[in-house]
């Protein structure tokens, strides 16, 4: 079986086929070098191709399954919502109307009109081989965009919820023909922070103390903190999460206050540390703590580029599940 991973970060893809036993010729397109470093080290055979604006599918083989979570800032809520725009704010309409920007050299806005690439992409490996598995994943996102990809790939983007499959709470959008994801059975797991906890776990977590008043009525949070600052008095703390409770979603932009705390006894609380926040994507522990560079040369992967990748990541058990699907 053969892969391209498009926009493939840390590789969750290849850790969800490898939990279905599958191990397939697998290109990535990815620029990040943290990242490659990090899929290098755990998948040494991956093969990348770089840039997906310069891919030429003429230099593949034939390929059977597409995957690819494109870049999401511009559709996010918690981003600017301009969707797949031009700098001069013009809406791409179709993949003739982006390729035809493209070739003008125009500029986009953020890069969440990568989508297009990969529709483009998806567009001649189907040609190709009329067989081809995609997936794509997304951010939730207004109804605007999303049935503009919806129509393009001609199945509706279905939510699902990592809480099902893991202890944070993230909803995203999957997009395949693999499975029909509006009517498969998926069978829901009680697993909370207290399942992920890992105490002793050197990563010179801060432990901070605040005030704390209990506001338990939603979902995931515990404890809303009113006006206080951690143990360092430099950083507002919002919330703090109870370890019976889910995970609330990881980004990356994991840095100071947006990063989940969790609830320890009296009025203290730590960050979550790298493996607590590797299991709550449901990645191999310890999987992101090393790179292997193009030489071969071993590194340690930084703390920041740790959290930045895994906020970006998949929740691989979501993806395993859509795998287990595939019969090839
Ligand atoms: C939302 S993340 C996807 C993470 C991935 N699903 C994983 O399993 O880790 C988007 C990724 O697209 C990559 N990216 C951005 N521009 C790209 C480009 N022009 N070509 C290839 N990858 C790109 C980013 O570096 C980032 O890792």
């Amino acid at each position: 079986m053969t892969v391209l991973s498009l926009f493939d970060g840390m590789s969750c893809g290849q850790q969800a086929l490898l939990k279905n036993n599958i191990k397939p010729t697998y290109f990535a397109s990815e620029i990040d070098s943290y990242a490659m470093n990090v899929t290098r080290y755990n998948f040494p055979e991956t093969i990348f191709i770089g840039d997906v604006r310069k891919i030429n599918i003429k230099e593949l083989p034939k390929i059977d399954l597409l995957i690819g979570g494109s870049p999401c800032q511009n559709f996010s809520f918690a981003g600017k919502q301009k969707g797949m725009v031009t700098k001069e704010n013009i809406t791409i309409e179709s993949l003739e109307h982006y390729l035809e920007l493209k070739n003008k050299d125009f500029e986009f806005e953020g890069q969440s009109y990568l989508f297009w690439e990969f529709v483009r992409i998806y567009k001649l490996l189907k040609k190709r081989n009329p067989q081809l598995k995609f997936l794509l994943e997304n951010v939730k996102m207004k109804n605007e965009f999303k049935s503009v990809i919806d129509s393009v790939l001609m199945v509706d983007g279905v939510l699902l919820n990592s809480s099902d499959f893991s202890a944070q709470n993230r909803e995203r959008y999957y997009w395949t023909n693999i499975v029909d994801l509006k009517n498969v059975y998926i069978e829901k797991l009680d697993i909370n922070i207290r399942d992920i906890v890992s105490y002793g776990y050197d990563d010179n977590v801060k432990i901070g103390h605040c005030q704390l008043r209990d506001t338990s009525k939603k979902k995931s949070i515990c404890y809303h903190i009113a006006n206080a600052t951690d143990i360092s008095g430099n950083e507002s703390i919002k919330r703090v999460y109870h370890i019976s409770k889910k995970c609330p979603t990881l980004t990356t932009m994991q840095g100071g206050h947006r990063e989940p705390k969790i609830y320890l006894r009296g009025n203290l609380y730590r960050k979550l540390n790298m493996l607590e926040m590797e299991r709550i994507q449901t990645v191999e522990d310890d999987y992101t703590k090393f790179g292997m560079k193009e030489d071969k040369t071993i590194i340690h992967i930084s703390n920041n580029q740790r959290k930045k990748m895994i906020g970006n990541g998949w929740t691989v058990d979501v993806i395993a599940f859509i795998f287990r699907f595939l019969n090839f």
